[in-house]
């Protein structure tokens, strides 16, 4: 009789449950094996590594013809995460234990030719797979990916091995599984190891523009001269934001589990993620891509900080592939192996220099560029792109005064306060389960229910559109911001100060 188990491959970055079954006929001379259902190189060459576990281990490989099927049939089966499963099949197939263990067992891992586990990617998706599954009560994974597995902990027996042999005690019920509240995993973020706001001198406009952009969702753009504090400031912004929802952290460390890019020993990411890619990235970097195609930076950034540092020296194409993504909170890829949709909400941080040189508007020193090779480095960003960046700001140098004052600055515990208490209001706003979580996620239902302005802020936006020759989504844009500066202000109502200021950040879309 055929006992079947099952594993998982990855389809993106969701698990799939994979049924493996193996007939181990007896017939026929020496060893043979054959897999079928569509297994990559990886997986075909399984075999080779699984006879020499099993020998090292101290277990027979049963003799004469054996065939190993992968079902679905249709799906690409990737990885070595088939080894283990397979080579407990076999292990039942010479009676070494009763076959009937591996039944409701999902079982991932890689072997090592001594018979030893390695860690495999997407381990996270798999235990989440794995929980949602009835008839699946046991789950092994390799003793590396513990951590991920640790989220199925609470509603079946999770066992982490580091062996062959210990999988098979761990089947046998030799050796005890992880402890349920191993599944306690949403630890707050370790704010020690987190850049502070108050390390940064002067620079209050730009420290309040961060302040706006934390409590509501929106992206920034820092313009201004070398060694102002443009990165500085951008990589202080995870310690202003308010800490990730269960459902956000899920989310996002599924995406680096699938990459197998998990802080070792950390069950789930704890703080929101900071990407900053170098400018020379692809697009398929960036995006995401590849054969079977994976995550990029925009993805690894979900839920939390995209940095883009020197904007202008990235490639053209590269920044135009973003602005899709940047309006959907979602990536398509569509490649041989099939289409995928890959999560993408992020908050865009750009910074730039005015000009080639830095020092365009600047006290200190004199510009050496020609207004032609400024308008072709301002060029290089486009129109729609700056038309999805919420707020631009302009930043200039430190004035000496500034740079040598020790008064103290707020620390970035005090301003995330005000930003969880900013989100809180917005969280009641659009209900807990709403897939709207901030204002900038605001749709047009919600802008004309929550940004009503009186006559009087209409005919000052009217002057603006007018004035700026403001686009229809940079209107949109100014409401979602007054939205949050109202917020941050405890106020029911957008009032002309928070117009104001939030019209105040459209420096770039100004004509001339
Ligand atoms: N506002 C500031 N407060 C304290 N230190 C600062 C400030 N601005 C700059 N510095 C110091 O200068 C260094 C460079 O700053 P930073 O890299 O943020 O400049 P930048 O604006 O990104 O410059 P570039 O345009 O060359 O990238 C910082 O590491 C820090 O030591
Ligand atoms: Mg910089």
């Amino acid at each position: 009789m055929i006992t079947p188990t099952c594993s998982f491959t990855l389809s993106g970055i969701d698990a799939i449950r994979i049924e493996i079954e193996v007939n181990a006929t007896g017939s026929g001379e020496g060893i043979t094996v054959s897999i079928v259902g569509l297994p990559d190189a990886a997986v075909r060459e399984s075999k080779e590594r699984i006879r020499s576990a099993l020998y090292a281990s101290g277990y027979r490989h049963p003799e004469g013809f054996t065939l190993i099927n992968l079902a679905p049939a249709d799906i690409r089966k990737e990885g070595a995460a088939f080894d283990l499963p397979i080579a407990l099949e076999l292990i039942a197939a010479t009676n070494a234990f009763p076959p009937d263990l591996l039944r409701p067992a999902m079982i991932l891992g890689e072997l090592a030719l001594d018979g030893t586990i390695r860690p495999v990617k997407g381990v996270l998706s798999a235990a989440l797979l794995a929980r949602k599954s009835d008839h699946i009560t046991t789950l092994i994974v390799p003793a590396a990916n513990r951590s991920e597995a640790a989220v199925a902990a609470s509603s079946m027996k999770v066992y982490a091995v580091g062996t062959l042999r210990e999988a098979v005690a761990a089947l046998s019920g030799e050796i005890l599984p992880l402890a349920p509240d191993s599944g306690n995993l949403f630890l707050e973020p370790d704010w020690q190891n987190v850049p502070d706001f108050c390390e940064v001198k002067g620079q209050r406009a730009a420290k309040r523009a961060l302040e706006i952009a934390a409590a509501g969702g929106h992206n920034v753009i820092f313009i201004g001269p070398p060694g102002s504090g443009k990165s500085m400031l951008a990589q202080r912004m995870p310690g202003i934001l308010p800490p990730m929802t269960e459902e956000e952290t899920l989310e996002t460390s599924r995406i680096h589990s699938a990459l197998g890019i998990l802080p070792p020993g950390e069950p789930l990411l704890r703080k929101r993620p900071f990407r900053s890619p170098h400018h020379t990235v692809s697009d398929a970097g960036l995006l995401g891509g590849g054969v079977n195609p994976q995550p990029g930076e925009i993805s690894l950034a979900h839920n939390g900080v995209l940095f883009l540092d020197e904007l202008p020296e990235f490639k053209r194409n590269v920044l135009e592939v973003l602005r899709q993504p940047l309006e959907n909170g979602l990536v398509t890829i569509s490649r041989a192996a099939g289409s995928f949709t890959f999560p993408c909400r992020f908050l865009l941080i750009a910074a730039m220099n005015p000009c080639p040189c830095g020092h365009l508007g600047d006290r200190q020193h004199r510009c050496s560029c020609r207004s032609l090779q400024v308008q072709q480095y301002r060029a290089r960003i486009s129109g729609p792109l700056l038309d999805r960046i919420d707020l631009h700001v302009g930043i200039e140098a430190l004035t000496d005064d500034e740079l040598l004052s020790s008064a103290p600055a707020e620390t970035s515990a005090q301003v995330r306060a005000r930003c969880i208490a900013a989100r809180q209001i917005q969280q009641a706003r659009f209900g807990k389960n709403s897939l709207i979580r901030c204002n900038s996620m605001m749709g047009p239902t919600q802008l004309t229910r929550y940004c009503a302005l009186d006559p009087r802020l209409q005919s000052m936006i009217r002057h603006a559109i007018n004035e700026f020759g403001l686009s229809a989504r940079a209107y949109d844009r100014i409401l979602r911001v007054a939205r949050t500066i109202a917020d941050l202000a405890g106020s029911e109502n957008i009032s002309r100060e928070h117009l104001f200021e939030a019209i105040g950040y459209r420096n770039l879309d100004r004509r001339g």
